[in-house]
């Protein structure tokens, strides 16, 4: 015999339980600030942006037209065959492009000294630039504070 008492109780704890998986993604948009220029015309970039905020990154973002873009590019420092079409800051360093989140979380543990991250051009397949199961292979970049770069990761062509 099963006491409506107790199957009451059970299905409230279970609704707790829920209430907290429900509050967990709150918590986490409380992530790093990513503050983002980008063109007002630029479809890609707002693509980046919802993943990023998906994963948990703060995005404050403002337009420029394309010229104070690539001035904005060229002041902090990411060097002008490593651009791509939007520019992020996030504590101190510079996102140049479509750069996965998993990248941003790995370069804000190791905090290299350097400028910060880029995907030059706009790769196939990268967050924000269509169905990765389609990807090209490309690389993300670790732009040093000297202007040389190095690949800070490798994605292969899916
Ligand atoms: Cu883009
Ligand atoms: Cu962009």
């Amino acid at each position: 015999m099963t006491n409506p008492k107790l199957d009451r109780r059970i299905f409230l704890v279970g609704l707790g339980a829920s209430g907290v998986a429900l509050a967990a993604p709150a918590l986490a948009s409380v992530g790093p600030l990513v503050e983002v220029l980008k063109d007002p015309s630029c479809g890609c970039c707002g693509a980046w942006i919802d993943i990023m905020q998906r994963e948990g990154f703060e995005m404050a973002v403002q337009n420029a037209s394309w010229e104070t873009l690539s001035q904005f590019k060229a002041t902090k420092g990411v060097p002008e065959e490593m651009t791509s079409c939007h520019t992020g800051l996030v504590e101190g360093y510079v996102i140049e492009g479509h750069v996965p989140p998993t990248d941003i979380r790995r370069l804000l543990a190791e905090r290299p000294d350097a400028i910060g991250l880029t995907v030059p051009g706009m790769p196939f397949g990268s967050p924000g630039m269509g169905p990765e199961s389609e990807r090209e292979a490309y690389s993300v970049f670790l732009i040093r504070k000297d202007g040389t770069t190095e690949v800070f990761s490798h994605y292969r062509a899916a």
